[in-house]
């Protein structure tokens, strides 16, 4: 009688609830994409003019901390330590973007490469390092040019979680008096992230796109008896227990992009974003990435869902 009566008052709230996730709009999300890990994906430029990506994250920094001269791998685009084909022309792909309403960030870390951060005085080091380098600060040597980067994406996919929370701290510190600069991250789906883990616990970006790819505990799953169970438990979890309020659901763009996870276009749009949607947090797809999107087509056939 005792849990009868617990449900009976608790009804009223679960309605109403329930009613006002009907009556509210559709949360309207956007399309984030990784670009620059193949060199058969078009220019930066050209992939912010298809009009299909509200934010474009140029990958990766893929050596910094230590102490370590930091790196930037765009792999066949250009060549950072050339003297003719450096990748200081992408500044002006950088503000034909930024003139379109893209947001253009520079992600740090990704699958490859070397980084860690080794002390509170190296994410210092670091985070002047970017904010000089690719904000709004100034250096001699700008890898990508003159232009001024919206904000910075953590992949952090090795080394050590330490010191990123103070990384962040750093770079909204410096940039506290121009610009605003964004701040994102890119945990993998299992909760809580061991890496992203204490920056995202300190509510300290703007976006989070989780990568629901490779990760077969909390990916969608076309052998199940239920594929969305993981995904949607997930997901769940993630939007429930991160302070952050902008989630994205990050996704493969073709079966190609991830050894697993990949989700049809029909499944995406007819099941999982509308479950995906319920979440006031909910703020789009994230894609790895553009040159896998070009091949299949995916941001085409969901972005009127998404
Ligand atoms: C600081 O970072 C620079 C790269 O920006 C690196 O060359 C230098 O060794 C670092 N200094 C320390 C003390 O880690
Ligand atoms: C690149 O330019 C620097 C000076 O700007 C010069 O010292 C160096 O030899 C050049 N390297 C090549 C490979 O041309
Ligand atoms: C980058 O390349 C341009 C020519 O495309 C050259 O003028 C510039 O000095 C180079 N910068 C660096 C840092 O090598
Ligand atoms: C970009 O955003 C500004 C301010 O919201 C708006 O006035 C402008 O039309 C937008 N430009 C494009 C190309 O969407
Ligand atoms: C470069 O940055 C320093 C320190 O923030 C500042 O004093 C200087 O005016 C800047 N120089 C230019 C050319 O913006």
């Amino acid at each position: 009688m005792a849990s009868y009566s617990a449900a009976a008052a608790a009804a009223p709230f679960l309605l109403l609830s329930i009613f006002l996730i009907l009556l509210s709009p559709s949360n309207g999300g956007s399309i984030a994409v990784y670009w620059g890990q193949n060199a058969n994906e078009g220019t930066l430029a050209s992939t912010c003019a298809t009009g299909k990506y509200a934010i474009v994250n140029i990958a990766f920094l893929s050596v910094f901390g230590n102490g370590q001269t930091p790196q930037l791998n765009l792999a066949g685009h250009c060549d950072p330590s050339s003297n003719t084909t450096n990748c200081t022309s992408l500044s002006s792909d950088i503000v034909s973007c930024q003139q379109q309403n893209v947001t253009v960030l520079l992600s740090i870390g990704g699958g490859a490469g070397s980084y860690f951060l080794s002390s509170a005085a190296d994410a210092l080091n670091v985070s002047n390092y970017l904010w000089n380098n690719f904000l709004g600060g100034n250096s001699t040597s700008r890898p990508l040019g003159a232009a001024v980067l919206d904000g910075i994406d953590f992949d952090i996919e090795q080394g050590s979680p330490q010191y990123y929370d103070l990384l962040a701290r750093n770079l909204r510190a410096q940039s506290s008096a121009g610009k605003k600069v964004y701040l994102t991250a890119a945990p993998q789906c299992p909760f809580p992230d061991p890496l992203l883990g204490p920056a995202l616990r300190a509510g300290l970006f703007d976006y989070v796109w989780v990568q629901f790819y490779n990760n077969p505990a909390c990916q969608y799953n076309p052998s199940a008896l239920f594929k969305n169970f993981r995904l949607f438990l997930s997901w769940s979890a993630w939007n429930i227990l991160i302070p952050e309020n902008r989630i994205f659901l990050g996704l493969p763009a073709s079966q190609a992009a991830a050894s697993s996870g990949f989700i049809p276009t029909s499944t995406l749009t007819s099941i999982v974003l509308p479950f995906t949607k319920i979440s006031p947090k909910y703020g789009g797809i994230m894609l790895w990435n553009k040159y896998y999107d070009d091949q299949s087509g995916y941001s085409n056939a969901v972005k009127s869902f998404v």
